[in-house]
Order: structure tokens, then C-alpha cells, then sequence
């Protein structure tokens, strides 16, 4: 398991932000990666010229799309971390569309994936990462439905848990929630709202948040998830600047 070469990874949602730095983290570690995202793109041959990345333009919440992608590929490893943008406002400005948008992307996703995953299933000694988010624990109140959506989410990575035992699969769900970061797009519509509710200047409630979970890091924290003995392997991690935290 520490040796990711041979295992192909589909890294869903991996065009930009905290996906790309998983896909790119686990091409260096050596893992074959599919990485899938609505719009097409690039990346550069990994530093040390070990794993590959192959794209593929996909909605990663059709369930036809998620089933052909699982049956081309036969993926040891999934890492699902694609979900909608933010929409920043307080709750009386929210539609019910916005409020529930999530709802519509990041669950319908994590759902679809980690169905197809028990329904193929997936070879034994696989396992699955799905992002969730900090929010899920402390609540987000400037995004509508998100911190409810990403708390289902931690609630379907463990109810696949129990069916994967169940079934005697030898598949691993683990669900990591990282917390608000600056270096992303996301996360920064998310910390510019935050600093201005809190009246303080973005570089401050920046500054007052700690170490800054960056892309780097998240690939980092997902190559250890994907190497470590299942053993000691925990259902769900919170992500920060400074790494993973348990959160059982
Ligand atoms: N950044 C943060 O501060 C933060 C904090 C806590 C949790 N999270 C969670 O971490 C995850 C990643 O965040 P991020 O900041 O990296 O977001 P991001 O920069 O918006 O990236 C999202 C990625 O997912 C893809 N995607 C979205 N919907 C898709 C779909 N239906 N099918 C295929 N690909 C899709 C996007 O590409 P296309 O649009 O081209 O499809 C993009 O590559 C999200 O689930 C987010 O909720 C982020």
C-alpha cells in the first residue's frame, strides 16, 4: 500500500484548487492518476517524471459518466473533491436555489461515486477520500445549505463504510474536511466574506487563521491517506495548514 505505482487514482475535480494538488501530489508519489473536471486542462509531466495524469472532461454528478469512467479505468483509489462554487451572503439573501445548491452538486456527487464504488465494486484494498469540509462541524452561516451539505457528506462516506463491512469488500471510505483556506478561489470568496463580517481586513483574519492549507498540502495529506496501513486508517480528518487531525 505505501507504493502508489499501479494504482490508478481518479481524482474528481482536480482542474483547479485543492483537487489539482491532489492529482499532481499523487502522479509524484507514482500513482497513475485520471483526473476529471467539467473544463478541459493541462498539466505539466509530474517534477520527477513518476506518475501519469490523463484528463477527463466528465460531469462528475451523471451517473452514467461515473460508472463509464469506474469501468474504463478500475481505479484502486478515488479521491472525490469536486462541489459548486460559494455563493457568500446571509441566510434572508439566499434563494431557496442558492441555499441549496450544494445539495445539487457536492452531495449528488460524493452520492454517485461512492454508490458506483460498492455497486462495481472496487477491487479489495481499495480506498475512497471524500472532501467534506470543516464547516460540517463548525457551521458556516454566510453560505446557505453548504456546511449541511458537506455534513451529509461525512454521513455518506460512513454509511459506506458499514455497507463495504457488510458486503466483506475490503474497501476504506475516509472523509477529510479541510478548513477555509485564502489559496484557493473557493476559499477565498469564503475568507473575504468572514474578514468582512468580522470587520477586520482580509490580510488580518488571514493572518489570525494559522497556517494556510495549500494545494501542496492537501496532496500531501491525501498520498498519506492513500499509503497508510488501513489499519490505522480513521473514518473522517480534519485538514489544516499544519496537516491531518482525526476527527472520529
Ligand atoms: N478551499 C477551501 O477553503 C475549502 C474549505 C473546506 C472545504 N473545501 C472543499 O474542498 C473541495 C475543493 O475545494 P476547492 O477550493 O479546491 O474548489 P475549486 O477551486 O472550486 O475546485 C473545484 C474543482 O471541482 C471541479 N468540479 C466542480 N463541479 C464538478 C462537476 N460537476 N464535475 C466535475 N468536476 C467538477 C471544478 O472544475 P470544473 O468547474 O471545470 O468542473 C474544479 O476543478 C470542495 O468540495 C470544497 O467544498 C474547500
Amino acid at each position: 500500500m505505501s507504493d502508489l505505482s499501479g494504482r490508478t487514482t481518479i481524482v474528481v475535480g482536480a482542474g483547479r484548487g485543492l483537487g489539482r494538488g491532489v492529482a499532481s501530489a499523487l502522479a509524484e508519489a507514482g500513482a497513475p492518476v485520471v483526473a476529471v473536471s467539467r473544463t478541459v486542462t493541462d498539466f505539466p509531466e509530474p517534477a520527477n517524471g513518476s506518475g501519469a495524469i490523463r484528463t477527463e472532461t466528465a460531469d462528475a454528478g451523471d451517473p452514467s459518466a461515473v460508472a463509464d469512467l469506474i469501468d474504463r479505468h478500475q481505479p484502486t483509489g478515488i479521491v472525490v473533491v469536486a462541489g459548486a462554487s460559494l455563493y457568500m451572503r446571509p441566510l434572508q439573501q439566499h434563494t431557496w436555489e442558492s441555499f441549496s445548491a450544494h445539495w445539487h452538486s457536492d452531495v449528488r456527487i460524493s452520492f454517485h461515486w461512492v454508490r458506483e464504488v460498492l455497486l462495481t465494486p472496487l477491487r479489495p484494498g481499495s480506498r475512497v477520500v471524500v472532501f467534506g469540509s470543516g464547516a460540517a462541524l463548525a457551521g458556516s452561516p454566510l453560505s446557505g445549505g453548504y456546511a449541511g451539505a458537506k455534513a451529509t457528506q461525512r454521513f455518506i462516506t460512513a454509511y459506506a463504510q458499514q455497507e463495504a463491512e457488510r458486503a466483506g469488500l475490503d474497501i476504506a471510505f475516509t472523509v477529510v474536511m479541510p478548513r477555509m483556506t485564502p489559496s484557493t478561489a473557493f476559499g477565498r470568496s469564503a475568507v473575504r466574506a468572514y474578514a468582512a463580517r468580522s470587520g477586520v481586513p482580509e490580510e488580518e483574519f488571514v493572518r489570525k487563521m494559522g497556517p494556510v492549507l495549500t494545494p501542496e498540502g492537501a496532496g500531501a495529506a491525501v498520498v498519506e491517506l492513500l499509503t497508510v496501513d488501513a489499519s490505522s486508517l480513521a473514518p473522517g480528518y480534519l485538514l489544516t495548514g499544519a496537516g491531518l487531525r482525526r476527527a472520529d
